[in-house]
């Protein structure tokens, strides 16, 4: 039996049968079990931020594991406060405080308890297209009906506004509103970048009915787009932000931030986790965020988009390139993007059509330009192959 036909007797088919076994990677590349290697330009969905096997993160972990793997929540354990401490420094948030989870969608449940305790019985909004995670709370507030619609009933009381519609986010937010979600790049909706004016209007509804911006940064955050955070090019002090994926480089780990006016709304006993704030995750999120610093990706992952957008702007079947720094969105002219997965894939590139029309570029941040010539070099004759096919 090969590992397609195990998965298919043992893996709960929650995911379509994927078509590649990775056995291996260094940096960039990845290795499938027949020894074929691939620019891995998707990281695992944004998340191997340092690419694969990094040597920060091996020795970070291994020294940890080797330490002290796990203790309760009953004891402190000291990677978990130093990253905690570290993060609140990077999000400008003095006297803050960080929730430990390990997921995107339990930071995200999180936000929402936050919420409802600082202001009971209240409803959230959300926006058409978000997409916060696959638990009950999370689903609730994920812009996707397709998603939403098998697990009905939902949590009641949120509404939907309009993607970059200030008028359709003003009229959603009222006095009873607790929590706002919002992304400074919606990811799974297809790279799409919100707009200033949309940031601003939800911001100023939101102190207007003395509700909680919750900017969801799981995807975005940890130097994915060229700041530490998304939401910085606005200029705006969200008061919640769920972390995930890129923080712990590949080892899993959630957090939420808090802002100072909000910590008393948790009292002990009020939200936890098992794993939570586990020494590994936490030692590995540490190394990512210093290794970040040391080599001064952030500089580099600007420089890298102005490298994908000037080798892929203006080409053959390329209507636009959205997105910022390495989260980036390439519109397709047509529904092609499946196929350009796949033929990308066999001629060794990792991307993802994350909508029918659309690639999603989201390479470590450690990949370098010459890796971006050559998988842009694939990418493009992906395209055109596709282009003929459908036409
Ligand atoms: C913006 C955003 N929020 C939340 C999540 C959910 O994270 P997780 O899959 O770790 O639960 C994701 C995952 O793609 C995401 O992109």
């Amino acid at each position: 039996m090969n590992y397609f036909e195990k998965w298919e007797r043992s893996i709960l088919a929650s995911y379509s049968t994927p078509s590649i076994v990775l056995v291996k990677g260094s940096g960039v590349k990845v290795i499938d079990e027949h020894g074929k290697e691939y620019l891995d330009f998707l990281a695992g969905i944004a998340v191997n931020s340092l690419g694969h096997a990094h040597p920060a993160i091996v020795k970070a972990v291994t020294k940890q594991v080797e330490t002290l793997g796990h203790v309760s929540n009953l004891a402190i354990n000291k990677p978990s406060v130093d990253l905690a401490m570290k993060l609140l420094d990077l999000l400008q948030m003095p006297g803050g405080r960080i929730f430990f989870c390990n997921s995107g969608a339990e930071a995200n449940e999180a936000a929402f308890k936050l919420a409802r305790a600082y202001k009971p019985e209240s409803e959230m909004v959300s926006v058409e297209g978000g997409f916060h995670g696959r638990t009950m709370g999370a689903l609730s507030v994920t812009g996707q009906p397709e998603k939403q619609e098998p697990f009905k009933p939902l949590l009641s009381n949120v509404r939907f506004a309009k993607m970059n519609d200030a008028t359709s986010i003003d009229s959603a937010i009222n006095p009873k509103t607790g929590g706002i979600w919002l992304e400074s790049i919606q990811g799974e909706a297809g790279v799409i970048p919100a707009t200033a004016e949309f940031i601003s209007a939800s911001f100023r509804a939101a102190e207007h009915n003395n509700a909680l911006i919750v900017m969801d940064e799981v995807q975005t955050g940890i130097a994915r787009t060229g700041n530490w955070f998304g939401f910085e090019k606005f200029g705006v002090k969200p008061h919640l932000v769920p972390l995930a994926k890129g923080l712990g480089g590949g080892i899993p780990i959630g957090a939420l931030a808090v802002q100072d006016s909000l910590v008393e709304a948790i009292k002990p006993g009020g939200h936890g986790t098992t794993f939570g704030g586990n020494p590994i995750g936490a030692a590995a999120g540490l190394a990512v965020i210093e290794t970040i610093e040391q080599l001064d990706l952030m500089k580099h992952v600007q420089l890298a988009e102005v490298k994908i957008r000037e080798l892929l702007e203006n080409e053959h079947g390329v209507v636009e390139v959205r997105g910022s720094g390495l989260l980036l969105g390439v519109v397709l002219s047509g529904n092609y993007a499946k196929l350009v997965e796949e033929n990308a894939r066999q001629n060794g590139l990792i991307v993802n059509a994350v909508r029918p029309n659309v690639i999603r570029l989201a390479p470590p941040l450690i990949v370098t330009m010459d890796e971006i010539k050559e998988g842009m070099d694939v990418l493009r004759n992906a395209i055109i192959k596709s282009m003929e096919v459908v036409s």
